[in-house]
């Protein structure tokens, strides 16, 4: 661990379970979106809610349920017209401002102004229930009754984002879901050395930089009956154990994809499909090029046990450019290739990828779903830094070739080869973003915290520390 640390061990028992699994064994899906014009039908929906919610250390086989709050969400439960400050910035000011829509590239086609939810512009989202069951009768059974309570405390359903049924490929063909961040403290025994110290994941744990993550606190007197638990300064905490959650509906033109890679590869199918792997940095069977580069191996579908220094460091099996190798440079990243500090300067830039594709009628797409405990440091620097941008690397080319924005004018994509690289340009968009919202997935303990209304002295809490 970089921080020669001890991870602490998490309180599994008040972390919401999509924090430490994906549920694949329960391949149906929805997110069912929420806005209440009254508080109290919000408050009355989420102690419903709380009572069904699926914790860490429970293993569903039927059906889980997961609740996250947006910041709107909370001034509505709570009343408090400012949130504590130890909420993040972008939680607190939310994903559709035009600070953020610069740094995230939601401009051009992006641009939240041709969303189908999430913008700031419409009614405010407040809730989204997130449902996982074994199967689709199960499923469509748990939205009506997440229907029918919202019905009855006059809250309205926004949305429902059904998933497909789980697959392990994304709507481009490719193996998705590979490459997660080993949580520290999640299980008994010892933790493996690249394992991620807990609260780079969940707040109120020490982070990577031996910090405890930044939180919000409250004064004692707002939380008069002790539901929430205190930190060492005696103040309640409603960060621990909760993590921030990104959600984003990015459709991907299949179409568009495979026919631009197949023209681009000169009609040749092979090499359609070598240049295709190249942008995404795996092949189809999830087989990663840095070890499998001349043609797929689906026995390494699953390997994520790899670098690109020593077998690859200047991009000619897997470019450089290549989306996983720009989300996730492992022990590439510039200006130290090669060294601890490389494989260190990534570490505090991952992310729980918790996605899942869907099929919409003529759309096909990913519901990107990340959670982390630093917006900015974490998904906003990866979205902003290595996909749209340039930043620790050596790059000439502007953004991800796969799923960038194509903010910064015509893009490119180099592929490195001797004795002469190829560079590909004026590359489409082949993702784009529809919808999107940061959310928190608070603990057990901090939901029903939430879900019991206003209290005394709001308004007037305690800063959040990040010591
Ligand atoms: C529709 C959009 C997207 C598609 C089709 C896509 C596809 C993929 C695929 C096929 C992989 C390789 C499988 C794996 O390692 O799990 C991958 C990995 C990854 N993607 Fe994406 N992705 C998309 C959007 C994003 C976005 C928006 C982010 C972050 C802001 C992101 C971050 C990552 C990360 C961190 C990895 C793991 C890389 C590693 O650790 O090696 N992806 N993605």
């Amino acid at each position: 661990m970089s921080t020669g640390t001890t991870a602490e061990r998490l309180e599994l028992s008040d972390v919401q379970g999509l924090v430490v699994r994906g549920y694949g064994k329960l391949p149906c899906a929805a997110y069912v979106l929420l806005h209440a014009p009254e508080p109290d039908g919000l408050r009355r929906l989420t102690r419903w809610a709380v009572g069904r919610v699926t914790a860490g250390d429970d293993s569903p086989t039927d059906r889980a349920v997961n609740v996250a709050v947006t910041a709107d969400g909370i001034r509505a439960l709570t009343g408090w017209t400012d949130l504590p400050d130890g909420f993040s910035e972008p939680f607190r000011t939310g994903m559709d401002t035009e600070y953020r829509n610069r740094i995230l590239g939601d401009t051009g086609s992006n641009d939240p102004r041709g969303w189908l939810w999430g913008r700031a512009a419409t009614q405010p989202l407040h809730l989204m229930v997130l449902l996982y069951a074994r199967d689709a009768a199960i499923l469509a059974a748990d939205v009506e009754e997440v229907r029918s309570q919202a019905r009855a405390g006059g809250v309205r359903v926004q949305r429902v984002l059904t998933t497909d049924e789980l697959r392990d490929r994304d709507a481009f063909g490719f193996k998705d879901g590979v490459s997660q961040p080993t949580i520290a403290g999640v299980s008994d025994g010892a933790d493996p050395p690249e394992a991620l110290l807990p609260g780079e994941f969940v707040l109120g744990y020490r982070n990577e930089y031996g910090q405890r993550s930044e939180r919000p606190l409250l004064r004692a007197a707002e939380d008069p009956t002790k539901l929430l638990v205190r930190d060492r300064s005696g103040a309640p905490d409603l960060g621990r154990n909760g993590t921030y959650l990104v959600v984003r509906q990015l459709r991907q033109d299949v179409e568009g994809f495979w026919g631009w890679v197949r023209q681009a590869a000169g009609d040749d199918e092979a090499k359609g499909e070598h240049l295709a792997a190249r942008i995404v940095g795996r092949w189809p069977s999830g087989a990663p090029l840095a070890l499998a580069p001349t043609a797929d191996d689906p026995a390494l579908g699953d390997v994520n046990d790899f670098g690109y220094h020593d077998v690859d460091p200047i991009g000619l099996r897997c470019p450089v450019g290549a989306h996983v190798r720009r989300v996730n440079p492992r022990d590439s990243l510039p200006p130290r290739p090669g060294t601890d500090a490389s494989l260190r300067g990534v570490r505090p830039h991952r992310l729980v990828r918790r996605g899942r594709t869907y099929t919409d009628g003529d759309e096909r797409g990913l519901y990107f779903l990340a959670l982390n405990a630093n917006l900015a440091r974490q998904f906003e620097f990866i979205q902003h830094g290595w996909l749209n941008g340039n930043a620790f690397t050596t790059l000439d080319d502007p953004d991800d070739p796969l799923v960038g924005a194509r903010m910064h004018g015509p893009s490119s994509f180099t592929v490195p080869g001797q004795p002469v690289r190829r560079r590909y340009r004026d590359l489409p968009q082949f993702v784009q973003v529809r919808g999107g919202a940061y959310l928190f997935l608070p603990g057990l303990r901090a939901l029903q915290f939430l879900a019991a209304g206003p209290r005394t002295g709001s308004d007037q809490h305690t800063r959040g520390s990040d010591a």
